[in-house]
């Protein structure tokens, strides 16, 4: 991380997750690793993937979350199992359901919108990709899932970005038993002050809104994620009733998980556009034969058929997929392709290596050739279960339209109105930052149309 990589290449396993590159290297596609006291298998065989992702009879169960992941997510959707996983899924699927995400197209276009604004017009202004979409993805959460804004979310993203530093910063740290209880990590009193600031931030917003019933300016609690949320706070029948501190869990998981993912697949796409612009004149093409001068919309089901923009976004995808480490804890004895697992062992899926491996893509794996997804991922990879940004099985992402969405509108947006190339003071360096992420940000350089 000293120094950035000495070309722009997209062969970033070695440098994101050089471990994991070393060792399936040493060991093979599938080994065991020690994390403490804890042994982790690591697979990376697409048949194997499929199995462990695809279960559905609770024998590979998400696996428990180190102390700094449940201070970001709780028992949130991400970790939750059982009964509350059941009971939080139905819910979000509802709310992210693809009726519902027409209706947040206006107002993620309005988002955009505001962003484009500060751009302005001046040729060669030069942009820094990933902060601005930090405030964009920030501003569209919360807009379209809470019914507020970036500036009322602020303190909340400020607090959730201090937490994603200590969780970073403790990533390697090894849990232990017994002993583990007397030590105190010196982040561990700032995290507890964090955690308690975000609840009472979500609670203040929980409260405006109840207020807004209350005194009538709302006919009712709402429609969106929030609104959902508060309905099932107060439902009579118990099993499904959530109770306020799986409330607020929800609320910091959605913050969290829907921005987070969603700002690094368009600051990579817009860092791959830049640098390969054939493919951005490509997608302007498309963008403006399918909605002119207009914004954006989902009229005559125009969204689906942006064929360009969806192979660019998978390759972008496949290249840098924002989800490291897919996690799963083995609940008995199963047998798993010729290995047979105890109990409590951890299982981990990383999709950088079966996403940049060539017997499954091909010898080109490292370019960025969005035609490889052409037709589809069945005909881009030799094994489609290689392929997995946004997971698989019954725990795949529950907001994936949410985000393809989001995309799809603000790079239309932006190839709208500007060209755009790589600032020459860019650094490469992709790095495991919880998502795979720019070290230095990616500097863009606007040239209006
Ligand atoms: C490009 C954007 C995104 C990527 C690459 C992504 C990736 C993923 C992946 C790989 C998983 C599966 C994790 C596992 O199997 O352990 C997942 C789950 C999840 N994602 Fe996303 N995600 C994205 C956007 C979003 C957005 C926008 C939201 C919310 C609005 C969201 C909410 C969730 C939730 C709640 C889960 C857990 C689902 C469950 O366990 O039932 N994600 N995501």
């Amino acid at each position: 991380m000293k120094s950035p990589m000495p070309t722009l290449s997209n062969d970033v396993l070695p440098r994101v997750q050089p471990h994991i590159h070393l060792w399936t290297k040493l060991y093979g596609r599938n080994f065991l690793g020690w994390h403490g006291y804890r042994a982790e298998l690591f697979v990376t065989k697409p048949d194997l993937i499929k199995e462990v992702l695809n279960n559905k009879n609770g024998l590979f169960i998400k696996a428990h979350p180190d102390k700094y992941t449940f201070k970001l997510l709780g028992n949130g959707l991400v970790i939750a199992e059982g009964k509350n996983w059941n009971r939080q899924r139905k819910l979000a699927n509802h709310a992210f359901h693809i009726e519902n995400l027409k209706n947040m197209v206006p107002t993620m276009a309005g988002s955009v919108e505001n962003m484009l604004e500060k751009w302005g017009y001046h040729e060669g202004k030069e942009i820094e990709a990933l902060e601005e979409f930090r405030v964009l993805t920030s501003d569209v959460i919360t807009k379209t899932a809470f019914g507020s804004n970036y500036l009322e979310g602020e303190k909340i993203f400020d607090m959730l970005t201090k937490l994603t530093s200590i969780l970073n910063a403790n990533v390697f740290n090894i849990e232990l038993p017994v002993i583990g209880k007397f030590l105190n990590y010196k982040s561990d009193n700032e995290l507890e002050k964090v955690e308690k600031e975000i609840k009472e931030s979500f609670m203040q917003i929980i409260r405006k809104r109840k207020e807004k019933k209350n005194t009538g300016e709302l006919d009712d609690y709402g429609s969106d994620y929030l609104g959902l949320l508060i309905n099932a706070n107060q439902e009579n029948d118990e099993e499904k009733r959530i109770s306020i501190d799986d409330m607020i869990d929800e609320c910091k998981t959605f913050y969290f998980a829907g921005q987070e993912t969603t700002m690094g697949l368009l600051t990579w796409a817009m860092l791959l556009l830049a640098t390969h612009t054939e493919w951005q004149e490509k997608a302007r093409k498309e963008v403006f034969d399918i909605f002119g001068e207009k914004h954006p919309n989902t009229e005559n089901s125009s969204m689906a058929k942006m064929k360009i923009m969806t192979m660019i976004m998978n390759e972008t995808l496949r290249l840098y997929p924002p989800a490291l480490n897919l996690r799963r804890t083995v609940s008995c004895e199963v047998r798993l392709g010729e290995i047979l697992l105890p109990p409590n062992i951890n299982i981990i899926i990383p999709p950088l290596v079966s996403h940049n491996d060539p017997q499954i893509w091909g010898e080109d794996v490292h370019l960025f050739r969005p035609d490889r997804f052409a037709e589809g991922v069945t005909k881009a990879a030799k094994n489609t279960n290689a392929y997995l940004p946004f997971g698989m099985g019954p725990r795949n992402c529950v907001g994936s339209n949410f985000a393809t969405i989001e995309v799809k509108v603000a790079l239309s947006m932006i190839l709208q109105r500007y060209a755009f190339t790589l600032s020459p003071t860019y650094m490469h360096s992709p790095i495991q930052y919880i998502t795979v992420r720019p070290q230095h940000g990616v500097q863009i350089i606007l040239h209006p149309l």
